[in-house]
């Protein structure tokens, strides 16, 4: 494992030399900043299963849509550094969006159908700036494994798929979401929630732990499951959901009928912030992490 000193460059061609320099397995944990524990439990995994971690921090602007928070999206590089040179990190990329997109730059990678539905229905064109920066960040860092949180289950799916599809010479790993003491789910934008929202955003973690209490009893009308889930967000006033999914893990197809292991995800916006969250549920599943449901929230 690295003990040297962290190193932070900010271009695609220092990157690529220091990478050079590496030797040894390397993972890599691609984030947009505003690191909290979701993306130090990335970070420590990386460090467990590799001779030397790197970290890219970098908004990129082509996974937001015209009306999102591309500009609002939360920064503190300071901040961020600190946090990692204490995590033994050993490389940092922290790219402008110039070296990322120079003047000129006109390709991307098309992600298929897997992004026709839940946030990709929603966010068109939003994993095709993820895939296309995601596949520029393996090119510059080469990593051997690359980290990415359950929490954007989909993202991760697409990625896998990406590097299947166009033979990565990588390994994806995909981390459990870490939350908080209340269930929920970590998230840089959860610092856009006021304190009557925080507590409203529990709702989601809430939801999914109904789901799954559903398909523990042996309940397996999907229809009726996501019914209930919308009932209890329904009575949250600062709640409006966006989307209740219950889709076939893999291929995250949604499922009238639950098969395990199913993907129960959801999006709602919690006053003005948009939050997602999602539970895998597989016949070892035990829920760790959600918050219980009272009986009078069902
Ligand atoms: O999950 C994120 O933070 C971003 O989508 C990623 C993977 C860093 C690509 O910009």
């Amino acid at each position: 494992m690295n003990t040297a000193a962290m190193r932070v460059v900010q271009t695609v061609t220092e990157a690529r030399d220091a990478r050079r320099a590496i030797r040894g397995s390397v993972g890599l944990v691609p984030t947009m900043g505003y690191l909290h524990e979701g993306h130090l439990a990335l970070v420590r995994r990386a460090r467990r299963e590799n001779d030397f971690v790197a970290v890219s921090i970098f908004v990129n602007p082509t996974q937001f849509g015209p009306n999102e928070d591309f500009a609002a999206y939360p920064r503190d590089m300071q901040r961020d550094l600190a946090m990692l040179e204490s995590e033994g990190v050993g490389l940092v990329f922290t790219p402008g969006v110039e070296q990322m997109y120079p003047k000129g730059f006109d390709c991307a990678i098309e992600p298929g159908g897997i992004t026709e539905r839940l946030e990709g229905v929603v966010r068109p064109g939003h994993f095709r700036g993820v895939a296309t920066i995601v596949a520029k960040l393996f090119h510059v860092i080469a990593p051997t494994r690359a980290y990415f949180g359950q929490k954007d289950a989909q993202q991760a799916r697409v990625i896998q798929k990406m590097v299947a599809d166009l033979d990565f010479d990588l390994d994806v790993v995909v981390v459990p979401t870490v939350r908080e003491a209340d269930g929920l789910a970590m998230s840089s934008r959860n610092v856009y929630l006021n304190p009557e929202e925080r507590q409203a955003a529990v709702v989601l973690s809430k939801s999914l732990r109904l789901a799954e209490q559903r398909v523990n009893e042996g309940r397996r009308d999907a229809a009726s499951i996501r019914g209930e889930m919308a009932g209890l967000i329904a009575r949250e006033p600062l709640a409006r959901i966006d989307y209740i999914s219950i889709a076939d893990a893999a291929s995250l197809a949604e499922l009238s009928e639950v098969r395990l292991p199913a993907l129960v995800s959801l999006a709602v916006r919690i006053g003005k912030t948009r939050l997602i969250d999602n539970a895998v549920l597989s016949a070892s599943q035990n829920g760790e992490g959600l918050p219980q449901v009272d009986q009078h929230d069902e």
